[in-house]
């Protein structure tokens, strides 16, 4: 076996994922993938709003040469500039095309922000749950992890922060609306973070960045907005995707913006632009970016999975399970109703329903649900949900 010791040991790491998939697979093709009610994956099930399909004809059918030229490599100044005029907005905050660089999706965007500030063994703080794949792209870029926990309801636990951070501490990964509790982080908690930032930077006389994961942002329900982080800290840089809003995930189209307050900020969009070239990205997709002018403030109809989210939030609730309401993103993480989290998912199995243990997001206890489904999914898994609560009720 060639593969390297490390990533051998990451694939076994993360075989419960493959498992659960693979499982998923045999299920569906034994019963029939209408029989399987499969909630394992954040694949959104709506399709791009109509306007994406009409901005790609549009591109197509302009006879200017070049459409798929390489570029320089933070991306084409007309949608660099689309972008910024939306964020300006929505931030009220002026930030200009420059300090905007186009990425291969939100993955492409981390992979890219870790890998221009880490040196070896930076530290970078990141709350469970958590999106898993953080800890694999600190590892890529030889950065260390360092674990905290959000308080009980997954809301941001700024006291652990504060403890958390040291003079090693490079960086934090914050991801709000979250993946998978739901939870958006307030105003003030977003604020305080701020605070007790820049606080570290004056006492360890180096800026700890704040890197702000937020596919999710435009996903939010009960008319709630999400805090800006640009606003809340200035070494802080947006990093997020059109995959979930837009419902492009295969398309690999996203973007880091650097706050413009930042003192450094051009030595940072320099090494942003660099570091996308030297992962190999080059650059994020011409046709994607070429498109993204035509689209600013257009999104999925949010409503349909606010409406997915009541329904499943009721349905569950009914049957006696505990959870926090997500507040956007589209996944739910109740409360296992036994400690061992895999051996319930097992359990949800049985029944044709596929989960995922709280376990792979370091919060052991709980599972999720991706509820980016038909809602025959949802409404088809319910008497299973209550069945197998009821083989643990005394
Ligand atoms: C929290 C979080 N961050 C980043 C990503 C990566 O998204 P993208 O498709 O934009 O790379 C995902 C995808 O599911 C996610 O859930």
């Amino acid at each position: 076996m060639s593969v390297s010791l490390k990533i051998k040991e990451y694939m076994e790491q993360s075989s419960w994922i493959r498992k659960m998939f693979e499982q998923g697979i045999e299920l569906k093709s034994k019963l029939g993938a209408e029989n399987v009610f499969d909630f394992s994956l954040g694949n959104p099930n709506l399709e791009p709003p109509e306007k994406v399909k009409e901005a790609i004809l549009k591109v197509l059918a302009d006879r200017r040469l070049g459409k798929h030229a390489y570029m320089p490599n933070a991306g084409l100044k007309e949608t660099r500039q689309a972008v910024a005029n939306s964020l300006s907005k929505e931030h009220r905050i002026r930030i200009s095309w420059e300090q905007i660089i186009m990425t291969c999706g939100a993955g492409g965007g981390l992979n890219v922000a870790l890998k221009t500030l880490l040196d070896e063994k930076d530290e970078v703080i990141v709350l469970a749950p958590y999106f898993v794949e953080y800890f694999f792209y600190i590892n890529n870029h030889n950065g260390f992890r360092q674990l905290i926990h959000t308080n009980e309801d997954f809301t941001l636990n700024l006291k652990a922060v504060e403890g958390a951070v040291n003079q090693k501490t490079k960086a934090i990964i914050i991801n709000s609306p979250n993946n998978p509790s739901g939870v958006v982080y307030d105003k003030k908690s977003i604020d305080s973070l701020g605070k007790i930032l820049l606080k570290a930077k004056e006492t360890y006389s180096q800026p700890v960045y704040l890197l702000s994961d937020e596919p999710y942002s435009k996903l939010v329900y009960d008319g709630l907005k999400v805090p800006s982080v640009l606003m809340a800290y200035p070494y802080s840089l947006l990093i997020t995707s059109y995959s979930k809003d837009l419902s492009l995930p295969g398309e690999r189209i996203g973007y880091i913006a650097v706050n413009p307050e930042m003192e450094n900020w051009q030595q940072v969009v320099d090494g942003l632009t660099f570091c996308n070239r030297i992962l190999g990205f080059v650059n994020a997709p011409a046709l994607m970016q070429r498109i993204l002018p035509h689209l600013q403030g257009v999104t999925v109809d949010v409503s349909q999975y606010q409406r997915k989210r009541d329904l499943l939030c009721q349905g569950l609730s009914d049957a006696g399970y505990s959870f926090i309401k997500p507040q956007g993103a589209f996944y739910l993480f109740p409360k296992s109703p036994i400690p061992d989290d895999v051996l319930f998912v097992q359990t949800l199995l049985q029944e044709n329903i596929l989960a995922v243990p709280g376990m792979g997001f370091g919060t052991p206890g709980h599972f999720r649900l991706a509820y980016c489904v038909e809602d025959r999914v949802i409404e088809g898994s319910l008497e299973g949900f209550r069945r197998a609560i009821r083989k643990y009720s005394s």
